[in-house]
């Protein structure tokens, strides 16, 4: 358990360090599309999939997005989704508002890590 912590955390670290260890946005893409686009769309304004589009969505209040049809579970949940909320709700959608519909858990912190960090550079 501890190794993982410092590997979370070396990936944090190598993520927020500016250039000289910046990210390789292709290399995060590539894992958002394998782990998420199925079933999100990030381009902005694309339709929702089985799950509602992502662009934007750090920042955005949970199930805020009009025109999907959210799970009461989520629509309950109040929370922003930012890069501690996004990482626990990828983790365990089911641990974070019970009853929600995400079939979906990545156990794995440093690809937590790279999809969270693909979702930030979507936005205006
Ligand atoms: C099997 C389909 C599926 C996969 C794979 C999936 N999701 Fe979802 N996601 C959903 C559904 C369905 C919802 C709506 C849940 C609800 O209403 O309870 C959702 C909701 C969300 C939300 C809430 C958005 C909002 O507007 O509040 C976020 C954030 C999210 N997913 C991120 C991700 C990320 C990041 C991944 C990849 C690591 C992922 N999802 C993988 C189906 C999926």
């Amino acid at each position: 358990m501890r190794g993982r912590t410092i590997a979370a955390a070396t990936t944090a670290l190598a993520l927020s360090c500016g250039p000289a260890l910046a990210l390789d946005v292709e290399a995060a893409r590539k894992q958002f599309v394998t782990s998420c686009g199925v079933c999100h769309a990030v381009e902005k304004d694309a339709a929702p999939r089985q799950g509602p589009n992502l662009f934007g969505v750090v920042g955005r209040k949970a199930a805020s997005l009009e025109g999907f049809a959210y799970s009461p579970a989520l629509k309950q949940l109040d929370t922003v989704w930012s890069d501690d909320t996004l990482d626990a709700w990828i983790a365990d959608p089911k641990a974070v508002a019970p009853g929600s519909v995400m079939i979906y858990r990545q156990a794995d912190p440093a690809k937590r890590l790279l999809i969270i960090a693909y979702l930030k550079t979507l936005s205006n």
